[in-house]
């Protein structure tokens, strides 16, 4: 069966910029360290109560669809890629259902983070392949800002973070060479523990005795605890250079694995969308691959990293700024959390 195509795309960003130098407010920081180590000069914030990570989705959801020429009650599928949902369960995806008044489709949530849309993208492509459906809708979206603590013991993590949603809507291709050409997915939770948030979670401790500093008493209310807040353990950790140099490696390696596996090289690439991780990660890769500026798209200096949301926000960007044209070799490689890293090569 042939595979899908991206039939539209949308994005949503709040409207709260925050520059580097409004952090700067917030904890010891500067506008130099941080466009020096990430390339970053600003990011969005959500409204705190008027905007959710499936609100975002739904607002990048509507413009996917309205461009795909169809209507939410034409969705049969919803995939929705996040680390920051807005219940711990049930997952967004079901929300997005309910708001946007579409059919009693199926509705999936992916937790893979920052390749969470490339697996999203993926799972959907197989979903198209088998026949099973014709429109299917795939949403990456975050509200990262709830859960940064933006004081300068977290420093290294809260400046590269912003908020933000993108969607696409898959349909099978018709047949012209046009649409999704492989995907390809992969995991290592060796390093599972170096960039991560443990809690509120189940793991009391299990895989590392040391992980939190916590008594048994304080282990006895552990999902939750007023503990875990005074001692900061409910924030999310990450040892920056350990993920800087998996990323590194990862990201060439599963772009060319998707380039070789249809015969093509970095050279034939229209547009690379990498994951918006860090300015310095995406430079490398593309040095690595020798690729021109032209061929690598990037702006995480307006919106920071957005995690799930970060490719489809660049994909409806360099798709609105004309980077894309019809019969480009696109290829998308996200590389995160977990670790997990993930390619999709499509032919626009
Ligand atoms: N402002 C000012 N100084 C800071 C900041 C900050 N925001 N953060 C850290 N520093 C200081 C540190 O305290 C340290 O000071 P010291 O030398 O006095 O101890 C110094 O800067 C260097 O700290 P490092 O953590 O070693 O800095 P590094 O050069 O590794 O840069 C960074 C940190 C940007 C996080 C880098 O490791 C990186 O880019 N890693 C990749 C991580 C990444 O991309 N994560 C995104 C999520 S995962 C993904 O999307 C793939």
């Amino acid at each position: 069966m042939p595979g899908s195509i991206i039939a539209g795309v949308g994005m949503y960003v709040p409207e709260n910029i925050y520059t580097n130098n409004d952090l700067t407010k917030l904890m010891d920081t500067s506008d130099e360290w941080i466009q020096e180590r990430t390339g970053i000069k600003e990011r969005r914030f959500a409204h705190r109560t008027n905007e959710t990570t499936a609100t975002m989705g739904i607002e990048a959801a509507k413009m996917a669809i309205e461009r795909a020429g169809i209507t939410a009650q034409d969705i049969d599928f919803i995939i929705f890629a996040t680390l920051s949902p807005d219940y711990y369960f049930p997952g967004c995806a079901v929300l997005v259902q309910r708001a946007m008044k579409m059919k009693e489709v199926g509705a999936l949530d992916v937790r893979n983070q920052c390749s969470g849309f490339v697996y999203a993208l993926s799972v959907g492509d197989q979903f198209i392949r088998s026949g099973m459906y014709k429109n299917i809708l795939v949403i990456g979206s975050e509200k990262h800002s709830f859960v940064l603590d933006f004081n300068t013991r977290s420093r290294h993590i809260s400046v590269i973070f912003g908020d933000g949603a993108g969607a696409v809507v898959l349909q099978p291709s018709k047949d012209d060479g046009s649409g999704m050409l492989s995907t390809h997915l992969h995991s290592d939770g060796n390093d599972a523990e170096m960039l991560a948030m443990y809690n509120p979670g189940s793991h009391a401790n299990y895989w590392h005795k040391d992980l939190a500093d916590f008594d048994d008493a304080e282990l006895g209310e552990m999902f939750e605890s007023h503990a875990m807040i005074d001692k900061y353990q409910n924030l999310p950790v990450m040892d920056g250079q350990a993920v800087f140099k998996k990323a590194v490696l990862k990201f060439p390696e599963v772009i060319m694995e998707a380039l070789n596996k249809n015969g093509y090289q970095p050279s034939d690439l229209g547009l690379l969308i990498p994951h918006q991780a860090n300015i310095r990660i995406s430079r490398y890769v593309q040095q690595k691959l020798r690729l021109r500026d032209d061929q690598v798209y990037n702006n995480i200096q307006k919106y920071g990293n957005t995690t799930a949301a970060s490719i489809p926000i660049a994909l409806c960007e360099a798709w609105q700024d004309g980077r894309i044209k019809k019969g480009d070799l696109v290829c998308m490689a996200a590389f995160g959390s977990g670790f997990t890293w993930a390619s999709a090569l499509m032919k626009w």
